[in-house]
């Protein structure tokens, strides 16, 4: 291909091509070569290859469908098409920086091969109405792939849940002892905030997924484009409404990452977790060998590596947010370069949590529970004081009044270092006389966790009914 430009006049045989040397006949000198390289993104958005070349052929099957593209030239397109997906999957495309980005480069490889209808293939068409309709494609796509994993994710969590139904863990709050719960109805709350993270991808995809093409540069175009046939074709809801809005807003991926950062906080709180738990001090888990690392000086470390640096990777994708968020700020109607911006951030957060989610589903699998040293545990924390409490009101006594007794027992427990079931009944007695034998079923661990068979509460019957649950949503 000449790299000449061509004589006054004359359309040279591939613009595109020669745009390393100047944009069109009006510019006069060359962009220099920093200036290139600071405004391309092909080194980044050609991951968009897919996409753009899915957006190019439904467009020019509308054009062709509306009589603005001759039947030869679609043909021509459709093949040079083809022939430039089996060269970039086989890694044999030529991506140059001097064509700045994904589009450029592939409408000038298609004009190289195929000539006139390459030409004809933008008629229409911005780079702004396609860059918008690309990401949006992309976007779709790898929503419809995260979806999938946080369903494996929740499965996972789940089938540890189910075995766990009756394992007592001590159930916190502010990191002090609190109450018995089930470490199934723990790992449960965790398959709620997933599926909540879920619907909030889902639901996000149903903005991701409509069509700017046919807004073109900002304010629509001339050609009798049906831009509904086009929205079909790619399978999308609907079509953007407003050309201007449709160039120039990114709320879609910012809504993205913001749903993308909740799924990493989740994580990130489910780390923490997995860390304390399998520390020496709690000694409740342990992660299988595979997911951890050693140290190089201290051979007896074993080291929670994957989820503190997933805790870690937390903070990238929320800085995402933050700066796909910055980037919207401020920009006036329509389309400005800040946009380019967008991609690096969302591509990031999208290997992010693909490599996350994949690696905790597997890992959640591989978690060996201890569940002795979970008991032990949660009876050193007179996690069942409000049990006591309880019962006494079920005798008579008013709630605070009762909470107040059970304070001096607590008090006088922790004075001869046994736990409150451990007094004995005369003991017991002198806190309050309608204090039974019975009373020790209720003081039990066992008692306490059976006693919340309330819908959303820790009873192992409850477990059980919120995992069918969980089977049947996941199904
Ligand atoms: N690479 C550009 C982007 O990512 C494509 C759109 C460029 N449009 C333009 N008028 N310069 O946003």
């Amino acid at each position: 291909m000449s790299s000449t430009s061509p004589a006054p006049g004359q359309p040279s045989d591939n613009q595109l091509a020669n745009k390393a040397q100047a944009w069109s006949a009006l510019f006069s000198e060359p962009m220099s070569d920093l200036v290139k390289r600071y405004t391309s993104s092909v080194f980044f958005d050609k991951r968009l290859w897919a996409a753009d070349i899915q957006g190019s052929l439904a467009h020019a099957e509308m054009l062709h469908a509306q009589g603005i593209l001759a039947a030869h030239d679609l043909a021509d397109i459709e093949r040079g098409m083809a022939q430039i997906k089996s060269e970039i999957e086989a890694g044999q495309f030529d991506w140059q920086l001097d064509l700045e980005d994904v589009h450029l480069n592939i409408e000038a490889r298609l004009t190289a091969l195929v000539g006139l209808a390459g030409k004809r293939l933008h008629t229409g068409r911005s780079r702004n109405d396609q860059v918008a309709t690309d990401v949006r494609l992309w976007l779709r796509g790898e929503i419809d792939e995260l979806l999938l994993l946080l369903k494996a994710l929740q499965t996972a969590l789940v089938d540890v849940a189910e075995k766990n139904a009756e394992t007592i863990l001590p159930g916190f709050t502010h990191l002090q002892v609190a109450q018995p719960v089930a470490f199934g109805h723990h790992l449960l709350a965790y398959v709620e905030m997933f599926a909540r993270d879920a619907e909030r991808l889902a639901d996000a995809r149903r903005r991701v997924n409509r069509l700017p093409l046919g807004a073109a540069a900002l304010a629509g175009t001339s050609y009798p484009l049906d831009r509904e046939r086009v929205a079909r074709t790619l399978g999308m809801e609907g079509v953007c409404q407003n050309s201007l809005d449709a160039v120039s807003d990114r709320d879609f991926a910012i809504e993205f990452s913001a749903a993308a950062s909740l799924v990493m906080v989740h994580i990130s709180r489910l780390s923490e977790e997995l860390i304390l738990w399998m520390s020496q001090s709690f000694g409740f888990i342990d992660i299988a060998d595979r997911f951890c690392t050693g140290s190089s000086i201290m051979p007896q470390k074993k080291n929670p590596d994957v989820p503190e640096l997933a805790r870690g990777k937390t903070g990238r994708v929320v800085g995402h947010l933050m700066g796909l968020i910055t980037l919207m700020k401020g920009q006036p109607l329509a389309y400005n370069k800040d946009n380019q911006e967008d991609k690096e951030p969302l591509f990031d957060t999208v290997d992010t949590l693909k490599d996350t989610l994949r690696i905790f589903a597997e890992m959640a699998g591989g978690i060996t529970v201890k569940p002795e040293a979970m008991e032990r545990a949660a009876l050193k924390g007179y996690a069942t004081a409000t049990d006591l409490a309880d019962y006494l009101v079920k005798k008579g006594l008013a709630f605070r009044d009762a909470h107040e007794i059970v304070a001096h027992a607590v008090k006088t427990a922790i004075a001869s270092g046994v736990d409150l079931s451990q007094l004995p009944l005369a003991e017991l007695q002198k806190f309050d006389a309608r204090i039974g034998d019975d009373v020790f079923e209720v003081l039990s661990l066992r008692g306490s966790l059976n006693a919340r068979n309330i819908l959303g509460g820790t009873a192992p019957a409850q477990v059980r009914v919120q995992v069918a649950r969980h089977r049947a949503r996941l199904a």
